[in-house]
């Protein structure tokens, strides 16, 4: 079966997009990494992806004056690697209506919360302000709005004692790391398909039982 011409958008360090690339290294995974963009040259993602053998371009919106002309250009590129499905992985500019319109229900991403809970920045400092025991990680269906669209998949992480932001950061990551190719596998299956702007997957099975925090072996009883 033809696998899912897939590109993946960064900015940073790409360790999502090293998740996503490792997984499709298997040649029964159904999606296939045909380019990495970064909008930040000097972004250390680039260079992971290179060394796994995939085509990479910079594409600096410096370069541009204004998001319109940017965007036309990563739109150029996307459609000349013969692109079917985008995922953002850390990438840190806010895409205009007009692209996301372009690349609707083929454009996918990350977020570090259990969204809509904590969007935008800054997620794992404002989650321990509020106290919260449990947060994580959110893969979902691009739309216009910031951090928003049909969710695929999530993955809950407990806060901890102790924790800070640092702590919390790598626990979700971690999380992020799992997620992110698992989404991107029921995705490129043509598992999911979105109903009133939820994601139904088909053939999906949930956690067995409830995960309760924090636990010291009384909230099994109480
Ligand atoms: C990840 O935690 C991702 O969820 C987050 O940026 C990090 C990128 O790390 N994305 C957002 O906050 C988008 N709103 P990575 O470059 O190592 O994948």
């Amino acid at each position: 079966m033809a696998r899912l011409k897939t590109a993946i958008l960064i900015s940073g360090r790409g360790s999502n997009m090293q998740a996503l690339v490792d997984a499709a290294a298997d040649t029964d995974y159904p999606a296939e990494i045909v380019s990495v963009i970064s909008n930040v040259p000097e972004a250390g993602g680039l260079e992971r992806a290179a060394q796994a053998g995939i085509s990479t371009t910079a594409i600096d919106h410096r370069d541009f004056d204004g998001r319109a002309s940017f965007e036309n250009a990563l739109h150029a590129e996307l459609t000349e690697a013969g692109v079917e499905l985008v995922c953002l992985a850390g990438f840190m500019r806010l895409l205009t209506a007009e692209f996301v319109e372009r690349w609707f229900d083929r454009m996918i991403n990350i977020h570090p919360s259990l969204l809509p809970a904590f969007k935008g920045l800054q997620t794992h400092e404002r989650v321990l302000a509020e106290g919260v025991r449990f947060t994580g990680c959110t893969v979902h269906f691009v739309r216009p709005a910031m951090d928003a669209g049909p969710i695929i998949v999530q993955g809950a992480v407990p806060v901890l004692p102790g924790d800070d932001a640092d702590s919390l950061a790598a626990r979700v990551l971690n999380a992020e790391h799992r997620c992110y190719p698992h989404a991107l596998r029921l995705v490129a299956n043509g598992r999911t398909s979105i109903v009133d702007e939820t994601v139904i997957v088909d053939g999906a099975e949930g956690p067995t039982d409830i995960t309760v925090n924090p636990d010291d072996g009384a909230s099994q009883r109480f």
